[in-house]
């Protein structure tokens, strides 16, 4: 069952002299999910990704998708599509006539596709103009495009939002959300957790390589805990309903900020705030701390905190468009 799975990788390695980009990597990736591919810069993502497409063979182990190697298997690559970094266009020619190309490549069934991939990722009233006047994420939105019309099975996006604005990002979001709900299997990276919470129901974090982390998105967020902040009228008083109390621990407080904790479950947060109340503390902040994922993130790929920022800096640069030629 799991041969067939859209993805599966097993102990997959690629060496370049004594770096190694991709360290012993495997996961399964099922139909229907939206798989995410998490880790800073660095961390293997794109390396992973060019030999599920068959672009470069690996060091050792394997890629499997829908249980065929890209490397030898004509057919696994007719199931999926998509582009690693960013996908090269003509700039001298239009949306369209690059979309044609593309086609001419995939055999004749592919041409009668374009123009639902285009409306699609809303491109059509700009199909006919010169893509070298498009902003970064019309080319990738393009992009999407030219990997739909080989109407895969399977899309492989590596990080389809970095470079892109604010606007961009939500667009580009959008669109992987209508494929997902169409059906379509997704698998992206990306170096941003919160996309990813947005996006996947799987992840897997990568740092120099390795997995340091697998699974449901819903299960990481039960391993980061429940960190709750409370502020009350009282927090000399709270403090002492806290200290000791079942399913509440690593109470602390940092100066004026609000007190901080770990909760066992809802019970124990619907019982301390009925303690709170009779101790006269009365609650006037009572919230999960939605740091604790993220705390989590930064432990795990700890250690490349630079690069993390660095790409957090990245983010924030909007694309340089490269103006017609
Ligand atoms: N063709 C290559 N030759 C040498 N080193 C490479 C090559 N491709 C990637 N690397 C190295 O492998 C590591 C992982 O790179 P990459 O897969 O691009 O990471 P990511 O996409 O997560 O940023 C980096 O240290 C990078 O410098
Ligand atoms: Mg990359």
């Amino acid at each position: 069952m799991s041969e067939q799975a859209p993805v599966a990788l097993r102990g997959l390695t690629k060496k370049y002299g004594r770096i190694t980009a991709v360290d012993d990597v495997s996961l399964t990736v099922n139909e229907g999910d939206v798989y995410g591919y998490l880790g800073p810069n660095g961390a293997g993502k794109t390396t992973s990704l060019r030999m599920m497409l068959g672009l470069i063979t690996p060091t050792a182990g394997e890629a499997r998708v829908f249980g065929k190697d890209p490397q030898r298997s004509v057919e696994a690559l007719a199931e999926v599509a998509g582009f690693v970094e960013a996908p090269r266009f003509y700039p001298y020619l239009d949306g369209i006539t690059n979309l044609r190309l593309v086609a001419a490549l995939d055999g004749n069934s592919a041409e009668t596709r374009i123009a639902e991939a285009l409306d699609l990722v809303e491109l059509s009233d700009r199909a006919g103009d010169k893509v070298g006047g498009y902003s970064h994420g019309m080319r990738q939105r393009l992009g999407i495009a030219g990997a739909l019309i080989r109407s895969p099975k399977l899309l492989l996006l590596d990080e389809p939002t970095t470079g892109l604005d604010p606007g961009g990002m939500r667009d580009m979001r959008a669109l992987i959300g209508r494929l997902s709900a169409e059906g379509m299997t997704v698998m992206l990276s990306s170096h941003l957790l919160a996309e990813v919470e947005e996006l996947c129901n799987r992840v897997a974090i990568v740092r120099s390589g390795r997995i340091v982390y697998e699974g449901e998105l819903d299960e990481m967020r039960a391993a980061a805990g429940l960190t709750i902040r409370l502020r009350t009228s009282d927090d000399e008083v709270a403090l002492r309903v806290l200290a000791g109390r079942r399913g509440i621990s690593d109470v602390v407080r940092h100066g004026t900020a609000p007190i901080q904790f770990r909760a066992a479950d809802e019970t124990a947060i619907g019982e301390l705030s009925r303690a709170l109340a009779d101790s006269g503390a009365l609650i006037l902040e009572l919230a999960p701390s939605a740091a604790t994922l993220e705390d989590l993130f930064f432990e795990l790929t700890e250690g490349e905190g630079g690069a993390a920022a660095e790409a957090k800096r990245l983010d924030e640069l909007s694309d340089p468009i490269r103006g017609p030629q």
